[in-house]
C-alpha cells in the first residue's frame, strides 16, 4: 500500500512524539512492504508564530487531500492570552469540524507491565480495558450563541450546548458496532437529570440501541460514571459520551494505565481522512527535554494503521512491540521508574521490536 499521510507535529512535545510514532511508522511500512508518504503542515502554537493563524487554509487542504492525519498536540502558556479565535485550540477545533471526524476514540487499559504506576491498587485496576467513544464535533465545544457581554455592569460569558438527534444517532451507531467486536456493552453516560440534552442523548441511543439486540446497554450520569471510572473501571467496556463529558471522563481514565502519555486517540466518522493523535497535550514543562512518553502516539499511530488505513495486522504489529518494551522494562519518566528511558530509547525500542 501507498499511503499519504499529513503529519501536524504542532507545539510542545508534539513534536518530538510524532518523531517516535514516525519511526515506528515507516519501521512497519518496511516490514510489510507498504508506503508511507508523509507531508508536514502547520497548526496550533507553530502556526499562529510562522502565518499568525492556528490554521491555515494550506493545512486544511493538505489535511483533506491526505489519507490520515497524524498529530502531535497544540497550545502552550505563549499563546495563552491571545484571543478566543486565534488560541491554538482553535486550530485543532476547527479541524475536527474541517474533518468531519464525529466520533473520538479514547481505549484505555490497564497494561500489566505498568500496575505499579496507576494511582488505583492492583486488583481494582487489573484487567481494566475501556473504550471510550466521545462525541467530537458538537456539545458546548461548538454551540452557537456563545461568547461576552455585560449585563447591568457585570461580565457574562456564556455558551450554548446543543445537539441535534442526527449527531447523536451516528455516534451511537459506531459505538454499538464498536462493542459488537468487544465484549458488548455500551455504557451511555450522561447528565439526563438535569440536562436537556443528556435527556434526547438518552432517548435517541435507547432507539439506536434496538438495532442492536445482542448489545447490552445502561445509562449512567456523569458524576457517578466518574465514580465508577475509579472504583471499579474493570467493569466498563464501551463508554459512549457527548463531547465535554468524553474530553473530562477521558484524561480521567489516564489512571487505568497509570499515566496519560500511554493513551491514543482516533477521530473518524466522517467517511474521509481520520484524525489521529495522542491524548496526552502539549506538555510545554518538558518539551524538549527527550523525556516525553512516545508511546501515545505510537499507539495513535497504530490506530491510525486499523481505522484510518485498514491496515489491522500492523496495527496489532505495533501494539504488541509497545507491549513487548514495556514488558521489558523501558518505561519513560512519567511512570516512575528507577531509572527512565528517553523519549528517543523508548521509539528505538519499540522500531526494534518491530523489525524483529
Ligand atoms: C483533547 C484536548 C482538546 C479538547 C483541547 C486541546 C482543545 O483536551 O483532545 O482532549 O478539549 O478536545
Ligand atoms: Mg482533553
Amino acid at each position: 500500500m501507498i499511503a499519504n499521510v499529513a503529519l501536524l507535529p504542532g507545539d510542545g512535545i508534539g513534536p518530538e512524539v510524532c518523531d517516535g510514532a514516525l519511526q515506528t511508522l515507516q519501521a512497519v511500512a518496511a516490514r510489510f512492504s507498504h508506503e508511507f508518504r508523509v507531508q508536514t503542515h502547520l497548526i496550533g502554537g507553530a502556526a499562529i508564530d510562522a502565518v499568525g493563524e492556528p490554521l491555515p487554509a494550506a493545512t486544511v487542504e493538505a489535511c483533506r487531500g491526505a489519507d490520515a492525519v497524524f498529530l502531535g498536540a497544540v497550545g502552550g502558556p505563549r499563546w495563552d492570552s491571545l484571543p478566543p479565535a486565534r488560541r491554538p485550540e482553535k486550530g485543532l477545533l476547527a479541524l475536527r469540524r474541517a474533518l468531519g471526524v464525529f466520533c473520538n476514540l479514547r481505549p484505555a487499559r490497564a497494561w500489566p507491565a505498568c500496575l505499579r504506576a496507576s494511582p488505583l491498587r492492583p486488583e481494582v485496576v487489573a484487567g481494566a480495558d475501556v473504550m471510550i467513544v466521545r462525541e467530537l464535533t458538537g456539545g458546548a465545544y461548538f454551540g452557537e450563541p456563545r461568547g461576552r457581554d455585560s449585563a447591568q455592569g457585570r461580565r457574562r460569558a456564556f455558551e450554548t450546548g446543543s445537539y441535534d438527534e442526527h449527531e447523536i444517532a451516528r455516534v451511537a451507531r459506531l459505538a454499538f458496532g464498536i462493542a459488537r467486536h468487544r465484549r458488548r456493552k455500551v455504557c451511555s453516560v450522561d447528565k439526563a437529570n438535569v440536562l436537556e440534552t443528556s435527556r434526547l442523548w438518552r432517548e435517541v441511543v435507547c432507539e439506536v440501541a434496538r438495532d442492536f439486540p445482542d448489545v447490552q446497554l445502561e445509562h449512567q450520569l456523569v458524576d457517578s460514571a466518574a465514580m465508577r471510572l475509579c472504583f471499579a473501571p474493570a467493569s466498563f467496556d464501551v463508554l459512549l459520551t457527548e463531547n465535554l463529558f468524553g474530553d473530562i471522563l477521558s484524561d480521567q481514565a489516564a489512571c487505568l494505565p497509570g499515566t496519560v502519555g500511554l493513551l491514543p486517540s482516533a477521530s473518524v466518522g466522517a467517511g474521509g481522512p481520520g484524525l489521529f493523535e495522542p491524548v496526552h497535550g502539549s506538555a510545554p514543562d518538558i518539551a524538549g527535554r527527550d523525556m516525553a512518553n512516545p508511546a501515545g502516539a505510537i499507539l495513535s499511530a497504530a490506530m491510525m494503521l486499523r481505522h484510518g488505513l485498514g491496515l489491522e495486522q500492523e496495527a496489532r504489529c505495533m501494539e504488541a512491540a509497545v507491549e513487548a518494551v514495556l514488558a521489558g522494562g523501558v518505561h519513560t519518566a512519567d511512570l516512575r521508574p528507577a531509572k527512565a528511558a528517553g523519549t528517543r530509547e523508548f521509539a528505538a525500542a519499540v522500531v526494534r521490536e518491530i523489525a524483529g
